[in-house]
C-alpha cells in the first residue's frame, strides 16, 4: 500500500506547487487584476493539499527506506529539510502575504518583491521535488541511472 501512495502524494506535491507556479506568472503576466486576485487567493487554501502531500511523500519515503542512507536515498534524504524549511519559512508566509495584499489592491513594490522571492523559492522547491521524483524512478529501475 505504501509504495502506491508515496509515488502519488509526491506527483500530486508536484502537480500542485506547478500550478500554484504556473497560475501565478500567467495571471500577473496576461491576467486582469480580478484573476491575479482570484490566484493569490486560491493558493493558501492549496497548501490544504500541498503540505499534506509533501508530508505523506516524505514519510512514506523515510519508511520505504527503512533506515537506509545510502546513494540515491541519501540525496533524497538531504533534500527534505531543505524542502520543508522553505516552505515553511518562505513560500506559506510569502503567499499569505500576497493574498492579502491583492485582495487590498495593493500592487506596490512590496508585493511585487515578495512576488519574485516566492516564485524563486517555489521554483526551487519543484525542483527539490523533481530530484527526488527522479531519483526514486532511477531506484526502481524506471529510468536509467548514469554509468559511473
Ligand atoms: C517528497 C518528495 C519525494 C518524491 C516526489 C518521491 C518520488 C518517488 C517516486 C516517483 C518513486 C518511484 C516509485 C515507483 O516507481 O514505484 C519513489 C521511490 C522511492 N522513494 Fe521517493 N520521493 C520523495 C521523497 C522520498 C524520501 C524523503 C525518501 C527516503 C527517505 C524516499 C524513498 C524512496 C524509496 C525507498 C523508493 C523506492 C520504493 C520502492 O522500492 O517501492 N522518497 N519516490
Amino acid at each position: 500500500m505504501i509504495k502506491y501512495v508515496h509515488p502519488v502524494a509526491g506527483v500530486v506535491a508536484i502537480l500542485t506547487i506547478g500550478i500554484f507556479w504556473l497560475s501565478t506568472v500567467f495571471s500577473e503576466i496576461v491576467g486582469s487584476q480580478s484573476t491575479i486576485v482570484a490566484v493569490k487567493t486560491a493558493i493558501p487554501w492549496g497548501f490544504l493539499l500541498l503540505i499534506p502531500a509533501i508530508a505523506i511523500a516524505g514519510g512514506s519515503g523515510f519508511a520505504l527506506a527503512k533506515g537506509h542512507r545510502g546513494g540515491l536515498i541519501g540525496g533524497k534524504v538531504k533534500r527534505m529539510p531543505l524542502l520543508a524549511a522553505n516552505g515553511l519559512l518562505v513560500l506559506i508566509p510569502s503567499a499569505l502575504y500576497l493574498s492579502f495584499k491583492a485582495n487590498s489592491a495593493s500592487f506596490d513594490a512590496a508585493f511585487y518583491t515578495v512576488q519574485a522571492i516566492e516564485l524563486l523559492a517555489g521554483g526551487a522547491n519543484i525542483t527539490f521535488l523533481g530530484l527526488n521524483m527522479r531519483d526514486g524512478l532511477k531506484m526502481k529501475g524506471r529510468l536509467r541511472r548514469k554509468a559511473s
